[in-house]
């Protein structure tokens, strides 16, 4: 089992909770045991302190991460600023399938106002399920990797 960091804000809390229920089994068959970093309600807070708790933890155990925010495009940029994480901000399947098996990214990034709970469900069982393909898309990230 490895650990899944997940965070989020206000507007990513009831996603966050309702994916972390209704996910709980098949996360655990994928071998991905959750870790909450918060927040813990629909209180208005600021996205990066959760998502630098979460990013820490995944940088430090070299695991995966979840983070959902309103558009998931603050989360995306605080973790995409860790030098061990790769996040990607996935709106379809196709982008959480393609994120992994040609990006090796780490960290999945959703966005609460955007994409419906259900859309969203999907998307976190594509990405999590997938491989990285590595070969010529391993070439490519070390381009890109210090
Ligand atoms: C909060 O209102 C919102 O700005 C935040 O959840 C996120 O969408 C930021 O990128």
């Amino acid at each position: 089992m490895s650990n899944l960091h997940i965070a989020c804000d206000h507007a990513g809390f009831t996603c966050k909770e309702e994916l972390k229920t209704s996910l709980h089994a098949a996360l655990a068959d994928l071998g991905l045991t959750v870790v909450d970093h918060g927040t813990n309600g629909t209180e208005s807070c600021d996205y990066p302190v959760f998502a630098e708790e979460a990013c820490k933890a995944v940088e430090a155990e070299g695991s995966m991460g979840l983070l959902i925010c309103g558009t998931g495009i603050g989360m995306s940029m605080v973790a995409n600023r860790h030098q061990g994480i790769r996040a990607a901000l996935c709106t379809t399947e196709l982008h959480a399938r393609l994120a992994r098996r040609h990006n090796n990214a780490n960290v999945l990034c959703l966005g609460a106002r955007m994409t419906g709970i259900e859309l969203a469900r999907a998307i976190v069982l594509a990405f999590f399920s997938e491989n990285f393909e590595g070969g010529r898309h391993q070439r490519r990230i070390d381009l890109f990797s210090k």
